[in-house]
């Protein structure tokens, strides 16, 4: 049977795909290829949030089909996922060796499209509709031992955002909000935990508006919490984590559910954008910087140590020095252990592409590199604090950077890498922080099981 390679662009959302494609392949008999030297179809699932990741993902296509088709001329390139969707036939028209465009509600069906393409039924496969139900498709998962997934997984509960912040391609891009019922989810994860893996992560565009108007509100729970407390019950899965939570869908019920679930993890990923009201209005976000920095303070009431983290994107079109230094204090207010720093890109397509004033790139690395130093800062800071604690970990596997030593998670998601032993690996495990780096924290097991 043939092998396929696949690379992953973008967020947790799409690497969940990419997982529940290479297992859909795996199981009609393909090989997964570790590179595409070796593969005989080259898969890239694409990212179209920024420039930079469309950028990426054409020259990687370009490359391959420069050198991997000269020498061997039957081999199958496709893209996918959210840049297929958004450039459709276009990408074929711009580079004619690809053969497969697949978009995002058409990927679970990526193993008859090669089919139809290796049997010669069909020359180039063009697919980019929508499909109803698609979103409960995502289901297959790879869990034989490739690595740190087998004690963590990835569980996609919705697809789709009805926000269209005036940024974002991701409406564009992966349609409108779809979800999967209360139960559906909950099977999922209870197959997951047994096979081994005690922490799954809850995936969607904007999980915190999982089930609007589908499902109705119990008790003044929202359906999200409704969907938390259902998979809080699952026996085996220790750990709950979601992305991505949309500050307005933020609710009192939610920062609650913190203080009464055991499982819910201390951490959180909530974008906040702007720290300027101004321009969180010109961006659609729906959210204040008050309402935000509310949101900060009740969380840290119900778990001291919960780690923030956030989304910020500098440079949006009319956004004023001054609109940057609320930005900036808004950082230094709200402590953020980590904050993901974006330089605005245009999209085509979207509202604030043809807003007037767009800024100049020197002004968006300045920004940039100035709110990347300050995190830097402020986060090293908030790691120091560990040092001599005992935290618990749930130990995922070697550490990427120095595979002699482990890595795991504590539950505020801080990274800490120690010497352990294989059989520390999948198990949740006490350790004594013994240092700390600017985003890495560095320990000793406490308990020996032996
Ligand atoms: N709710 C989604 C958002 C996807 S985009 C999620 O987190 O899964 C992820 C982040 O990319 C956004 O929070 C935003 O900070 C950034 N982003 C989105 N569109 C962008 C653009 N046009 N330019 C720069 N950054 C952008
Ligand atoms: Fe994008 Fe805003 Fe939705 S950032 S994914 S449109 S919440």
């Amino acid at each position: 049977m043939p092998s396929v390679y696949i690379k992953t662009y973008g967020c947790q959302m799409n690497e969940r795909d990419s997982e529940a494609v290479a297992a859909q392949l795996q199981r009609r008999g393909y090989s997964i290829a570790e590179s595409e030297d070796s593969a005989d179809i080259v898969l890239l699932n694409t990212c179209s949030v920024r420039d930079l990741a469309e950028q990426k993902a054409l020259g990687k296509m370009r490359a391959v089909a420069a050198d991997v088709r000269r020498s061997r001329k039957n081999v199958v390139l496709g893209f996918l996922g959210c840049m297929a969707q958004s450039r459709g036939e276009e990408l074929i028209d711009k580079l004619p060796d690809v053969d497969l465009i697949v978009g995002t509600q058409k990927i679970h069906r990526i193993g008859d499209y090669i089919d139809e393409v290796l049997n010669g039924k069909r020359e180039k496969v063009v697919e980019v509709g929508e499909e109803e139900g698609s979103q409960m498709a995502i289901r297959e998962h790879l869990l034989d031992g490739r690595g740190p997934k087998a004690v963590s997984a990835f569980v996609s509960i919705m697809q789709g955002c009805n926000q269209r912040c005036s940024f974002c391609i991701v409406p564009h891009t992966r349609g409108r909000e779809r979800c999967r019922p209360i139960d559906d989810i909950v099977q999922e994860c209870r197959e997951l935990a047994q096979q081994g893996v005690k922490e799954v992560t809850l995936l969607g565009q904007i999980v915190t508006s999982y089930g609007r108007g589908v499902i109705e509100e119990k008790g003044g729970k929202s359906p999200f919490v409704q969907l938390l407390e259902a998979v809080h019950q699952v026996e085996g899965i220790e750990r709950i984590r979601f992305t991505a939570p949309h500050p307005k869908g933020y609710g009192d019920d939610l920062v609650e559910a913190y203080g009464r679930l055991p499982k819910l993890v201390e951490s959180a990923h909530i974008p906040m954008q702007s720290g300027s009201n101004r321009i969180l209005k010109l961006m659609g976000r729906g959210h204040t910087r008050e309402k935000y920095l509310g949101i900060v303070k009740k969380l840290r009431e119900v778990k001291p140590e919960i780690g923030i983290c956030t989304d910020i994107i500098v440079g949006f079109p009319g956004e004023t020095d001054e609109d940057f230094q609320q930005t900036v204090r808004l950082v230094e207010e709200a402590q953020f252990d980590q904050a993901f720093i974006f330089k605005y890109s245009p999209r085509q397509g979207t509202k604030a592409a043809s807003m007037p004033e767009q800024i100049p790139q020197e002004v968006k690395e300045e920004r940039h590199q100035y709110l990347l130093n300050l995190m830097n800062r402020v986060g090293s800071e908030r790691y120091k604090r560990f040092v001599d604690r005992k935290v618990q970990i749930l130990v995922e596997g070697p550490s990427k950077k120095n595979p002699e030593r482990l890595m795991g998670r504590t539950r505020c998601n801080r990274i800490v890498v120690f010497e352990g032993s294989p059989r520390h690996i999948g198990n949740l495990l006490d350790v004594k922080i013994t240092r700390a780096g600017t985003f890495t924290l560095y320990g000793d097991p406490v308990i020996f099981d032996e």
